[in-house]
């Protein structure tokens, strides 16, 4: 049995502040999908409106690094989440009324203590504010006050056996509410996290963001937010949790293997195939700022990995 201590988690100060994939042409059009949304506009966000979450008239909120938070109607109106459409400023739209309650979240697989969390199990986690970047690998970018509990707290109730050494995370498969599914990608949504990456203290799991519940584009009723990683493995309205000994196969991976990785830390110095990921686009803001080396939290997650001269852990 692997014993979590909240001594081996990172310390607080280093967040504080803060199907075999279908035919050539369906893995085309998930490589291009991601790009094709990319390219186009955000909204064009200023201020936020008083009274609008994130209003605050005497105080400008930054990140540790002093950029500004991302206007809520940017974080709320602005989204990738394929399930619904893959049209970004739509997703809101599409997803308003998306119902979330009874909602459970099952972890299983190579634990001692499986169990199966309803929202009122979750409540058990005390939740905290945490200040993250976001940077997508379509090369935006979003600082986002996230609200939730680390990750290592919820696997540490279910005992990860020594076998265990990553994690495989799938997001809910709701073809009545979710009309994107009839694209032809390789749902569900999975992701993976290696089992130390899960344990870091950085890894969250989100219930909310700017101090209210998580709204259905955002991942409602719980996601994930990884945020030296690309925006991709962070993925939304979780409902199963394994743990296990293999690498799991992740949706991107599949859809687009030549373009999608499993690590996907952000590195300026590593293009994805088809664009640079040295500069990224601000939302909210009119101007593109320098990416930086695993968006910023080099320092704390950096000797998670050795040789980072290998170009594998980026893509
Ligand atoms: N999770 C699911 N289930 N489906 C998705 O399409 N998109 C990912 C990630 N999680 C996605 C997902 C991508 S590419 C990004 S950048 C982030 O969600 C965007 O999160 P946001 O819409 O809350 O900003």
């Amino acid at each position: 049995m692997v014993k979590i201590n909240s001594s081996e988690i990172t310390p607080e100060h280093v967040y504080l502040s803060r199907r075999r994939f279908m035919t050539g042409a369906a893995k085309l059009l998930a490589g291009t999908a991601l790009f094709a949304a990319c390219g186009r506009r955000g909204p064009s966000v200023e201020a936020p409106e008083p009274g609008e979450p994130g209003a605050t008239p005497t105080e400008v909120r930054t990140d540790e690094l002093g950029n500004m938070l991302t206007p809520y109607r940017s974080v709320a109106g602005f989204n990738n989440y394929y399930e619904f459409t893959l049209e970004q400023d739509r997703v809101a739209e599409v997803a308003m009324g998306f119902v979330t309650s009874p909602w459970t979240v099952e972890v299983g697989g190579l634990v001692d203590k499986p169990k199966t969390f309803d929202l009122d199990d979750l409540q058990q986690f005390d939740v905290e504010e945490r200040i993250y970047r976001m940077r997508c690998v379509e090369a935006w970018s979003m600082v986002i006050p996230w609200m939730g509990f680390p990750l290592w707290r919820l696997l540490r109730e279910v005992e990860p056996t020594s076998q265990a050494r990553y994690v495989r995370f799938e997001t809910v498969l709701d073809e009545l509410q979710m009309p994107g599914l009839r694209e032809p990608f390789p749902w569900p949504y999975v992701e993976g996290l290696r089992l130390d990456e899960a344990l870091h203290d950085l890894t969250l799991l989100v219930t909310g963001v700017y101090g209210r519940r998580l709204p259905p584009q955002n991942g409602a009723p719980i996601r994930l937010a990884v945020p030296w990683k690309y925006g991709l493995k962070s993925l939304k309205s979780i409902v199963r949790i394994d743990l296990v000994a293999d690498r799991p196969k992740t949706f991107w991976e599949t859809a687009g293997p030549r373009e999608y990785g499993f690590w996907a830390n952000v590195n300026p110095e590593v293009p994805h195939p088809r664009w640079s990921q040295a500069t990224e686009r601000v939302i909210g803001e009119n101007r593109r700022k320098e990416t930086l080396f695993f968006n910023g939290y080099a320092d704390a997650v950096a000797d998670l990995y050795d040789d980072l001269s290998s170009e594998h852990w980026y893509r």
